[in-house]
């Protein structure tokens, strides 16, 4: 070819390249991770990692980090809506038309103590990312960042969902209620993970992440003397047995392979070695890969507390805080190969590996019921050369600051790789939902 060609032919091309060849493109995953891994990106993405960590807000509070997603939209030009469900922020990139695909982020920290020592250190006393959520607001920011420098090439528009309070309160529920994801057809959700290697991207299709249900009970008898037990009710016994009659709905009543749990985490009532107390609060959750088991332990756990409590004579009330419900997380199967295949251009197919279903809870499930197919997967962050790594929810929790570019790059290819092959009628489709 090049023996044929003209000057003035070799000339264009030269000037192509110089235009855009020497930026990786947008359909080459394993480019977008290099770029991602430049010293000059990584540091400006790790500084806002850090900043976040620093200053740790939980659910409806994340009104510095909210302030701060937007400052840094603002500084790429990328325009958004705000507020949602009090401090998310919805961007967007590309054409403003469909087909519309979305990312999420959560940006809420936990109310525990940090007890790792460095620099970066939570400065607010009892609130920590001990979940990783900082990290992935900053991955987040850097998707935006490189899909913002191919703004140009994207066939429709990608949606950066910056949600809040994920760890309890429902904030993927709020941000639905609030038109964040009206009209997108895809979603991809991502999380740091602790116990998978760093290099490697981990998922599975169907079931990925349990449904989660929490529930209180309040177990009331009457108090007295505890050397008079004859003149009380005491509910301290019958709340012990309500919580073994509990244990017996996995181990008797639940199908031994459809995995469910139901824990009791709190238990609060009485304060002195001779009193009996009038109350008892018990609380817990439980756990279950399907609606009919979900519901069926939901039902139960209301019969049995009540009923077993009855047996001391106790009265008994129970709450399900419905609010924190999420459904089991389960991603579809189409998607699951295309993620695959993205990822295989990536990190190489033997870094593409399945993830175990956990009994965890995410809210991004919660999506599923207001977007055609949905998709989660984890981000390793295990390196042993550097030591062991405290698992999530964990007050020695530290994310793995090199995992962040692995992140960035997997979001960015998923958006922009299923634009593209939407465009040329090669991603399997849904039937849109706003004709244009
Ligand atoms: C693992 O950690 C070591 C020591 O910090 C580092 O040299 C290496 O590059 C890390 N590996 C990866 C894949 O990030």
């Amino acid at each position: 070819m090049a023996a044929c060609a003209s000057p003035l032919l070799l000339l264009l091309h030269a000037a192509l390249f110089l235009a855009a060849g020497c930026r990786a493109a947008l359909d080459d995953p394993a480019g977008l991770l290099r770029r991602a891994k430049e010293a000059e990106f990584v540091e400006w993405m790790v500084g806002v990692r850090r900043r976040i960590h620093e200053n740790p807000e939980l659910g409806y509070e994340e009104f510095a980090t909210s302030e701060l997603v937007r400052r840094e939209l603002d500084a790429m030009g990328i325009p958004y809506r705000h507020p949602f469900a009090v401090t998310g922020v919805v961007a967007t990139v590309g054409t403003g038309g469909p087909p519309f695909v979305a990312l999420r982020a959560d940006m809420d920290a936990l109310p525990m103590q940090e007890s790792v020592e460095w620099e970066h250190k939570s400065k607010v006393p009892g609130k920590m990312h001990g979940c990783g959520h900082d990290a992935h607001v900053a991955m987040q920011l850097g998707s935006a960042k490189i899909l913002q420098e191919h703004r140009d090439e994207l066939q429709g528009t990608v949606v950066l969902i910056f949600q809040p309070a994920e760890e309890s309160g429902g904030g993927a529920k709020k941000m639905i209620e609030a038109g964040a994801v009206e009209n997108i057809e895809v979603m991809f959700g991502i999380h740091v993970v602790d116990i998978v290697p760093i290099g490697v991207l981990a998922s599975r299709p169907g079931p990925v992440m349990a449904g989660c249900g929490f529930f209180e009970a309040v177990i009331s008898g009457k108090g007295g003397h505890a050397a008079l037990p004859h003149h009380t009710i005491d509910p301290i016994l019958a709340a012990s047995n309500v919580i073994v009659s509990l244990q017996q709905l996995v181990s008797r009543e639940a199908d031994p392979l459809d995995s469910q749990v139901v824990t009791v985490g709190k238990f609060e009532g009485g304060g002195a070695f001779n009193v009996i107390p009038d109350s008892v609060t018990i609380g817990g959750t439980f756990r279950a890969f399907s609606k009919e088991s979900f519901d069926r332990l939901k039902k139960r756990i209301e019969e049995v507390i009540v009923a077993q409590a009855s047996v001391q004579r106790c009265s008994a009330v129970v709450d399900f805080l419905d609010s924190d419900f999420s459904p089991p997380l389960i991603n579809n199967p189409e998607l699951h190969d295309f993620f695959a295949k993205v990822a295989g251009e990536m990190v190489g197919p033997g870094n593409v590996r399945d993830k175990q279903p956990t009994m965890g809870a995410e809210d991004f499930a919660l999506y599923a019921e207001a977007v055609p197919r949905t998709y989660f997967y984890f981000v390793g962050m295990l390196n042993e050369t550097r030591g062991p790594q405290a698992p999530h929810h964990n007050p020695f929790f530290t994310v793995n600051e090199d995992a962040l570019p692995y992140g960035v790059a997997m979001q960015t290819s998923l958006a922009a790789r299923y634009l593209l092959e939407r465009g040329h009628g090669t991603a399997s489709k849904v039937e849109p939902r706003d004709e244009l």
